[in-house]
């Protein structure tokens, strides 16, 4: 029935067409994730023409599965939310049209969503359900939000007032995001498409300390000259007016990596790995870790656990030195790299180290999903803040104000 809260969400910005019904920003009444993996995995890497036909494909069945495991009609639903951006053009295009046409034909709002607000509220989804189970109060608190995934790596100041939130950009990468570093990694090292779970469990066969990769300090004005960086990563906000401190840059460690497995000659075991691992057309979807294992010599397993602690060090080195500026008392980190378990239990000890909570979605809402756009949407509906009818994909949409470190 409309007037109960419930928001009908879709979600199409990248390789996963997602659907998920919420109620109140709060319950989760079904995710429905469709994941085009097994496409673009022979690939290694995203290809956005076969994004967006695999979403014209997938949409119909996966917003039809959303309300069937809700149990709800079109006839219940309050509102329609969308991603509008940032992500691929024709991905979010086959999302906002289906969803305009929804909302169009029940005559119910469409609200727009920024994906990377979708993804910091996938933690505080999971936040206000703990509370409304335990009855608690539900005020909320400012928080330094990390998004880490692999298109962004920002760091935002989240605060709530007069019943939205507000985000401020505080530090961002100037180059590759650090999921794209991952999967870089595990495509050199004959690993499957997307890298992250792959590096994830082989890390925890090798020691973290045997190779001693660096983050220098970057210097914005010398590497850019004060323009925008060129990436894929990098596009959603300029940089020239953040702190240097909470800059990130994830293309050296790659380069570094690419530098280690050719001093040590480790091509030729990378591509009987990559044959080994991939012996049908389509990469397998989970890691198959056994059989990698079976195909890595220590000095991989070496290689590989070093990269993912440098990787997780900076991370934390940055994130925790914003925090301490900004003096919030939480920290949020989401994106499909906050499922990674090395940074959860380090993020997670420094957290309790310093006396200050840090929190990540459950697994299944890091990566790419609609439930966190359903949340995100929630504060709008109730402002009655609508996107118009002439709404359409923005690839490179900021969100927030900037923050001026100087
Ligand atoms: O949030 P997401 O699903 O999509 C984007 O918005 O990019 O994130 C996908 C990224 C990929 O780069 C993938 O390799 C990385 O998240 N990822 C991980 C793990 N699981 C996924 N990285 C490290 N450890 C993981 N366990
Ligand atoms: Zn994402």
């Amino acid at each position: 029935m409309p007037g109960s809260g419930l928001i009908l969400a879709i979600e199409s910005s990248c390789d996963e067409t997602a659907a998920a019904v919420v109620q109140r920003g709060s319950r989760t009444l079904s995710s429905v994730v469709a994941s085009q993996i097994t496409t673009h995995a022979r690939y290694g890497g995203v290809v956005p023409e076969l994004a967006s036909r695999e979403h014209l494909r997938a949409i119909v069945p996966v917003v039809r599965a959303a309300l069937l495991q809700a149990d709800v009609t079109l006839g219940d639903l309050d509102a329609i939310a969308v991603t509008s951006g940032p992500g691929l053009a024709g991905a979010l295009l086959v999302g906002i049209t289906y969803a305009k046409a929804l909302a169009y034909a029940q005559n119910i709002p469409l609200i727009a969503v920024n994906h990377l607000e979708g993804h910091i509220h996938a933690v505080l989804l999971n936040e206000r359900a703990a509370r409304a189970a335990n009855s608690a109060e539900l005020d909320e608190e400012p928080a330094l939000a990390l998004v880490v995934s692999g298109g962004h790596t920002h760091l935002y100041l989240a605060r709530p007032a007069d019943g939205a939130w507000h985000y401020t950009l505080i530090g961002r990468t100037v180059d590759d995001a650090a999921g794209e570093a991952y999967d870089k990694v595990a495509k050199l090292l004959g690993l499957g498409y997307p890298g992250g779970p792959w590096i994830d469990a082989l890390a925890q066969h090798g020691n973290p300390r045997a190779v001693p990769f660096a983050f220098s300090q970057i210097k914005t004005k010398l590497h850019l000259g004060g323009k925008p960086p060129r990436t894929k990563a990098a596009k959603t906000a300029p940089i020239a007016a953040l702190d240097p401190h909470f800059l990130f840059s994830f293309s050296g460690i790659k380069t570094a990596v690419l530098r280690y497995v050719d001093l040590h000659n480790l091509r030729p075991e990378a591509e009987s790995r990559r044959e080994a691992l991939f012996t049908g057309p389509d990469a397998p979807a989970n890691p198959n870790v056994e059989a990698a294992l079976a195909t890595c010599d220590p000095q991989t397993l070496d290689l590989i656990a070093s990269f993912q602690h440098a990787v997780v060090g900076d991370l934390l080195k940055k994130t925790f030195a914003a925090q301490e500026s900004l003096g919030v008392a939480r920290i949020l980190v989401t994106g499909g790299v906050a499922a990674n378990r090395e940074l959860r239990a380090r993020f997670t000890s420094e957290g309790t180290r310093r006396n200050l909570h840090v929190a990540f979605p459950t697994l299944a809402l890091s990566t790419d999903n609609a439930a966190m756009i359903g949340a995100a949407a929630w504060p709008r509906l109730q402002s009655r803040e609508f996107a118009p009818a002439t709404l359409s994909a923005d690839p490179s949409l900021a969100l927030g104000s900037q923050h001026n470190g100087h």
